[in-house]
């Protein structure tokens, strides 16, 4: 045992049931009445607080006029960056560098500990195969493995030790369960889904943190299965804190455990703080249900405090384990030292860099210094949506725009922004298409404003907004070449935009430094070398569509009579200023033992005059098994630095368990039979070759 919870099951031994039930209490206002709280030791945690004065000085009531001086857990959402603002999860994602990933979490949260944030609800790694969903924005896409190799670098990153030895802070895996999952793509809507899928599909990035060491998981606000997420025995006791051997505690989601009672399995507050515990939600938050009924239901069955004892534990032995009860303040000198820090600053631009993703390049990329540019469309010098949906404490006076960005690049341009990015007003295009007329190339920014995606903010149609689309035509008629920036927190169904461009760049939210490494890639000073982790339908009516789908029985026939099934952009597709062959696929051995690796190497040549980075991706495909199998499944993959006119051999070692699956019995094996490999630059594309396991 660790010396963590021996130290919370002593501290334990000495509570009260009331200062029990505080510790698993958390709220977001602080107001007279929270601090009293504080002081019984009725409250163990709050959220969402930026003034470290101010949580400083709870934190001494806590410690210092609370009978036990059992400090405060503060938490927040620090999603993509503090004050130095980050490109947006799903952005990032497509960088597929875990290693800058990693980087980025950190960075924001030593930004977050010094305004005192010790617990951060990040990160959120729903698979999302519904661009509809605004929240698609938060995760790292579509593909289950991707994800939970991307969910265990943002653990890592949180729960980076400090100056101290200690977390940063910890983690928080959610939403716990399926919420990517929500029907039609309606944030909070019903989830219904197999248990296969769910323990395919679902489960694993979620395992994946367990398996990272997070320190605490979210229950979520849909139900699934019948069953509420936060009210649901099934998936928090047998499956998390059983089968999934998860030891840490687990906090509701905003008022989750009050919202049993809108989902109709309780009747009222107190049944709903009942369920909320027997299910095994161990913090509650901000709905004071636990607060105001756990001492009535215990009087009423002394055995729920078992329960309490064990969800008290949880949250001690997490507290102790952050070192909170050794430094429960933080120095407010540490601020300046962090905050805006230029190592931080430089890594957003690093990030911004490897998030964009090329979407299409006819050579018209990357720009002539001398070219006269009209650079048209809402975002040009909009400092907002590079904030992205979880904006934190970024402050958009930091954000370097497009325009910001080409003035310190001394380009030869005229900015028109023609129109906005929702309101109808097409008054600004005569101007517009005046500049395009006057320029060599047109820039356009199109796309959504960052408040149109992330939590609630879910679209029916997925088209640009407003009249970009008109613009756009209107631009189109000019006969100038367009140069297409993408912002947007997901997927947009754009086939139109990418036919009428030269070239697109999915630029995404890209943070801070969004307008610097736009720049950069416009003009060829930065290679581009991201990839999707989201496919890009062509329209709304073929969602969900997602690379890892079934063959079903009758692959050839046509799905739709109006439109066909493959998507505007595949999963993994994204391309560079070099270009890279695939050559000599081989299998060290095409047959293998389960209790083996596969050993796959493949020479990849840039035969560009341009040092580049790909994104090396490997496939496989179960021919016959006991279930039905994905046409295709990410198993691994690679980016590597490739100098111009050079080879490199790169090679994988695959664990045979890889290659397994549950059965419609939910057993987990790997079964003999053949299979099929490729490796190559995106899903759908590449070599392949066979293997078999024995
Ligand atoms: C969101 C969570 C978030 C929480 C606290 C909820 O509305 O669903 O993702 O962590 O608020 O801010």
């Amino acid at each position: 045992m660790s010396t963590s919870k021996q130290r919370a099951q002593l501290l334990l031994t000495q509570m009260t049931l009331e200062e029990k039930i505080g510790q698993m209490v958390q709220f977001g206002r602080i107001k007279p009445k929270e601090k009293d709280l504080i002081r019984q030791g009725l409250v163990g945690s709050f959220l969402n607080h930026r003034n470290l004065t101010l949580v400083n000085e709870i934190q001494r009531i806590a410690v210092e006029e609370s009978r036990l001086g059992i400090p405060l857990l503060i938490g927040s959402d620090i999603i993509h960056g503090y004050v130095s603002t980050f490109p947006i999860p799903l952005a990032e994602a497509c960088s597929w560098n875990l290693e800058l990933i990693e980087a980025s979490a950190k960075h924001a949260m030593v930004e977050a500990a010094s305004d005192g944030v010790r617990w951060n609800f990040f990160p959120m790694v729903d698979i999302a195969r519904d661009p509809r969903w605004g929240r698609i924005a938060e995760g790292a896409g579509e593909d289950p493995y991707y994800g939970s190799e991307v969910a265990k670098a943002r653990v890592r990153g949180v729960q980076s030790l400090n100056a101290d030895g200690y977390p940063q802070a910890a983690a928080c895996a959610k939403h716990y369960l399926a919420y990517g999952w929500s029907e039609g793509g309606r944030d909070y809507n019903s989830v219904d889904l197999s248990e296969h899928v769910l323990r395919t599909t679902v489960l694993p990035p979620f395992q994946a943190c367990v398996d990272a060491g997070v320190m605490t998981f979210m229950s979520s606000f849909n139900d699934v299965m019948a069953v509420p997420a936060s009210g649901n025995p099934f998936t928090l006791r047998t499956l998390l804190k059983g089968e999934m051997k998860f030891d840490g505690f687990v906090v509701s989601d905003w008022e989750s455990v009050e919202e049993l009672i809108g989902h109709t399995t309780a009747a009222d507050q107190k049944e709903a703080a009942r369920i909320g515990l027997l299910s095994g939600v161990d913090m509650d938050m901000h709905s004071g249900v636990y607060l105001d009924h756990f001492k009535t239901l215990v009087s009423e069955n002394p055995a729920l405090e078992a329960l309490i004892d064990d969800a008290v534990l949880r949250i001690l032995t997490v507290k102790y384990e952050l070192g909170l009860f050794e430094k429960p303040f933080v120095d407010p000198q540490l601020r300046e030292n962090v905050i805006l820090n230029p190592e931080t600053v430089d890594m957003t631009l690093k990030v911004a860099r490897e998030s964009i993703v090329m979407l299409k390049n006819d050579g018209t990329l990357p720009l002539n210094r001398t070219q006269k540019i009209a650079l048209i469309g809402p975002f040009g010098n909009d400092p907002h949506t590079p904030i992205g949906c979880w904006g934190a404490a970024g402050h958009h006076e930091n954000t370097i725009t497009v325009t910001k960005a080409f003035d310190d690049a001394q380009l030869n341009y005229t900015f028109i922004k023609g129109c906005d990015a929702l309101d109808p007003s097409k008054d600004g295009f005569e101007a517009a298409l005046a500049a395009a007329q006057a320029s060599d190339v047109i820039v356009f920014t199109a796309g959504e404003h960052n408040l149109m995606s992330g939590e609630n903010n879910n679209r029916a149609f997925l088209d640009l907004p407003g009249v970009q689309q008109e613009l756009f035509d209107a631009l189109k008629a000019t006969g100038k070449p367009i140069i297409t920036l993408l912002f947007t927190g997901r997927p947009l169904t754009i086939g139109s935009v990418i036919k009428g461009s030269r070239a697109v760049l999915c630029v995404w939210h890209l943070g801070l430094s969004s307008g610097t490494a736009i720049t950069e890639t416009l003009l060829g000073i930065n290679n581009p070398s991201g990839k999707l982790v989201t496919t890009f339908p062509k329209t709304v009516g073929q969602i969900p569509l997602y690379y890892n789908h079934k063959n079903t029985g009758r692959p050839n026939f046509r799905r739709y009579l109006d439109c066909d099934e493959t998507p505007l952009f595949p999963f993994g597709y994204g391309l560079s200023y070099s270009s890279f062959f695939y050559d000599k696929l081989t299998l060290k051995s095409s047959t293998i033992s389960a209790s083996e690796s596969l050993e796959v190497s493949v020479d990849i040549t840039n035969t560009s005059d341009r040092d580049g980075q790909e994104i090396v991706q490997v496939y496989y495909r179960d021919l016959v098994a006991q279930v039905t199998r994905p046409v295709k499944e990410l198993c691994a993959f690679k980016k590597i630095h490739l100098n111009a006119k050079s080879t490199q051999t790169v090679t994988f070692t695959i664990d045979a368990q890889r290659f397994g699956y549950f059965t419609a019995n939910f057993r987990f094996i790997v079964d003999p039979g053949a299979f099929a490999l490729w490796v190559g630059p995106s899903s759908e594309d590449g070599l392949t070759t066979e293997f078999t396991i024995r």
